[in-house]
């Protein structure tokens, strides 16, 4: 799908449809008055009669209307305009997209974003738009055998902006939203795929491909015989059960001088996680495909990256292999030695990711990094205490995690700090190695990115546990694409802040 930002003044633009807003008191927006009055007053007559109430959510598509230059007109309900606000304008645009795409429109002029949005400046306001029907427009990557679904035919989205000033803040935030949106597809791609099809060979070659697309991006893709001459001996003892081979995937984007420290996104790439010889319940176990989804999110904001062609440099870290049981399977009680020198006592071998990770972050350190952020569908425990909604945060740098709860909020993809270090150090104590891998079932989302402090000293770190966030369950059940805005947001902040 084409973004363009384009001035329109007159509501005048001819087009597959146009999209204008009304507020549930009847108040329509300048673009929908201009409209309105093309169309010798049918919108007011259908507000006046109770035909289109304005509620978020609502759509009324008015067909060939006559006077109008679209071929349709898409009346959006923005809801009461006392509240209105971020989340009524993100769901009256995200309806607006849906109703749109079962027309067959093949462009549309959107209106929307020069109605005032509380906390969201013209940027924000195409941005989202960008996001918003990019993902709409997304379709699942499904097996299922008979005819396809026919794709939504939109193609072409142009933004109006009343003047010039508008149109540049609007052609910036729709430039970095339809980036995040082909991020996003990706990392919804990768995770949604099942696993026997997304293994971590499959990851390798994605991450090849990324390479072939973007001549800034330099892939390289270490198998078994590399990764045990680098002791990674944590990594390989959660892959050591699996028939498949592990891989650890090295995604280099180049944007920024060639002396700038780079940031590092490491994403947790477990492409089927049984639990191991701690074997999980049957319930819900096809749900573990999207353990990867730490690392389908880091290439795809390595992607946006590059898109974007953003001045700095950012390298995707994953390591990924499968979590099995098997007689060759680590098991409880086993002790492992890290790349970094420490040894773990491996207490629960459904405690996986953190051991892949450790050994990415260590591996980081040759970057000399000027931060290592990593993504990993971490711990049940993160889902218990932030639900789906938002993802957890923890870092030891105040700075770090300022700029990234600001990024998550700014992208609409939220985060919240919890607590990481000392106090929960103690619940990590073992008696045979330096630590275990888990401690008890309290604040296990805590004591998971504790294990990974052990392994971030000198380092600007920060954890993201995006087990409840990455992916939902139920009807909807499938990838999100979280966190990539986030982290597309973050490196956008970083390359302006150089
Ligand atoms: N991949 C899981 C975490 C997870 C659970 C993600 C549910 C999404 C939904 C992780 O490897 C895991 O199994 N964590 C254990 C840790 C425990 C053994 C300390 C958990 O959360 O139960
Ligand atoms: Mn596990
Ligand atoms: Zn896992």
């Amino acid at each position: 799908m084409e973004f363009k930002a384009i001035v329109d003044t007159k509501a005048r633009s001819a087009c597959g449809c146009a999209v204008i807003g009304v507020h549930e008191n009847g108040d329509l927006g300048s673009a929908a008055r201009l409209i309105d009055a093309q169309i010798g007053g049918i919108i007011g007559r259908l507000i006046a009669s109770g035909d289109f109430a304005g509620k978020v959510g609502d759509t009324l598509l008015l067909p060939h209307p006559a006077g109008a230059a679209a071929e349709r007109v898409l009346l959006t309900g923005l809801g009461p305009q006392a509240s209105f606000g971020r989340k009524p304008y993100r769901k009256a645009v995200q309806s607006s997209a849906q109703a749109i795409l079962k027309t067959g429109a093949k462009d549309a002029t959107v209106y929307l974003a020069q109605h005032d949005v509380p906390g969201m400046d013209g940027h924000f306001r195409a941005r989202a738009i960008a996001e918003i029907f990019s993902a709409a427009a997304y379709r699942i990557p499904d097996l299922k055998s008979g005819a396809k679904p026919k794709p939504g035919k939109l193609a072409a989205v142009n933004v109006a902006a009343e003047n010039a000033r508008a149109l540049k803040s609007a052609a910036s935030g729709l430039e970095i939203g339809a980036a995040v949106g082909s991020g996003s597809a990706l990392a919804r791609d990768l995770a949604n795929l099942p696993p026997n099809v997304c293994t971590p060979t499959y990851l390798g070659e994605r991450a090849m491909q990324l390479d072939k697309d973007w001549p800034r991006i330099k892939t390289k893709v270490l198998d078994e015989e590399a990764i045990r001459a680098l002791k990674m001996g944590a990594f390989l003892a959660v892959t050591q059960g699996s028939a498949q081979p592990p891989r650890f995937i090295v995604s280099e984007y180049r944007g920024g001088k060639k002396s700038g420290a780079p940031i590092c996104l490491i994403g947790k790439g477990i492409t089927f996680d049984s639990g191991g010889i701690s074997l999980k319940d049957p319930p819900g176990m096809d749900e573990m495909k999207f353990d990867m989804g730490g690392a389908a999110a880091v290439l795809g904001a390595l992607r946006a990256a590059a898109e974007l062609a953003l001045p700095i440099n950012v390298i995707a870290i994953v390591p990924t292999c499968e979590n099995m049981p098997g007689g060759k399977a680590v098991k409880p009680a086993d002790i492992v030695t890290s790349m970094s020198g420490q040894t773990v006592e491996i207490l629960n071998t459904d405690a996986e990711g953190r051991l892949i990770l450790c050994d990415a972050i260590t591996y980081s350190r040759r970057f000399k990094p000027a931060a290592v952020i990593d993504v990993a569908t971490l711990t049940g425990a993160c889902i218990i205490a932030l639900g789906n909604q938002v993802s957890g945060m923890m870092s030891t740098d105040d700075g770090l995690a300022g700029e990234i709860a600001a990024a998550g909020s700014r992208a609409d993809d939220r985060v919240w700090r919890l607590p990481v270090g000392e106090d929960y150090a103690d619940a990590l104590k073992s008696n045979f190695a330096d630590f275990a891998n888990v401690g008890g079932r309290e604040g296990g989302a805590c004591t998971a990115a504790t294990f990974l402090s052990k392994f971030t000293k000198d380092l600007d770190w920060a954890h993201l546990d995006v087990a409840g966030t990455a992916w939902l369950g139920g009807s909807h059940k499938g990838s999100t694409g979280r966190p990539v805005p986030l982290l597309v947001e973050f490196l956008v902040q970083r390359a302006r802040r150089r």
